[in-house]
């Protein structure tokens, strides 16, 4: 399960990204320095602005950045062309974002079978829901399903390929904090059940006591980058 001996999933080396709007530049990320090794549930926590979308989005093959280099595994994603970044994508991620995506017409099992028709590996959408609670309700439009549940049904989509890191930013940003839970609570079993190496971006401070690590970023910058001593269980947290 979880490996700090074998090679990190994720490295990132002097990440540094540049947002150049006309004359004006705002540097998201300073040189950034991170590893996220095999099975382990980080999370990353910062104020608003302080560059953790855009760090997770440059991890996930969504944006490159203006300089430094991003491993996964042996292989430099910032050498790869925008083609090899949609098959890295594909194959070997799953993201989970603050608000849900799900398609309203299509029932939840409908929504997961849209991801596993097209991966290469999947388990069925039944099994996928069944892992985030949702194994009663996977009839059910996303209008009969509550936010936190819409949310489950989203990590089912992203999980259902069997990817190798999960991304999650602000997943619970929109939720109350007794649903907010479950989807930490799901999100955990995933991490602990397959192994998935998980990243869940938060600008709640309570969510870091369920993470084995915590890096904080402030201004573009790594300010804190440790191993919780104790965990907590999602039930444990509440704000
Ligand atoms: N596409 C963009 N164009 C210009 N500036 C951006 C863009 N995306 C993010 N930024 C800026 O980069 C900084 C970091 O943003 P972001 O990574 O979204 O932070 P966080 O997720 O921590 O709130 C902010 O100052 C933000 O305004
Ligand atoms: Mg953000």
């Amino acid at each position: 399960m979880r490996d700090t001996a074998s090679p990190p999933v994720f490295r990132a080396r002097g990440v540094t990204r540049v947002y150049r709007t006309g004359k004006v530049a705002v540097w998201a990320l300073r040189g950034v320095d991170l590893a996220l090794n095999e099975g382990e549930m980080v999370v990353l926590l910062g104020a608003s602005g302080s560059g953790k979308s855009t760090l997770v989005n440059i991890l996930g093959g969504l944006d490159l950045p203006t300089e430094g280099q991003v491993f996964f595994r042996d292989r430099e994603l910032t050498r790869y062309s925008d083609r090899e970044l949609t098959l890295f994508r594909r194959d070997h991620v799953g993201f989970v974002f603050q608000f849900y995506n799900l398609v309203p017409s299509l029932t939840a099992r409908e929504n997961v079978a849209l991801v596993t028709e097209i991966a290469r590996n999947p388990m069925r959408p039944e099994e996928a829901l069944e892992r985030v609670g949702l194994g009663a309700r996977m009839d059910h439009f996303p209008a009969e399903l509550s936010g936190g549940e819409q949310q489950r049904v989203a990590i089912a989509r992203a999980i259902a390929k069997r990817p190798d890191v999960l991304l999650c930013d602000e997943p619970t940003g929109a939720l109350d904090s007794a649903t907010g839970v479950q989807v930490l609570a799901a999100l955990n079993e995933v991490n602990r059940d397959l192994g998935t190496a998980t990243v869940l971006i938060t600008h709640n401070a309570t969510i870091q006591q369920i993470a084995h690590r915590v890096v904080v970023l402030a201004d573009g910058k790594v300010t804190r980058d440790e191993a919780n001593a104790t965990r907590l269980s999602p039930e444990e947290v509440s704000w």
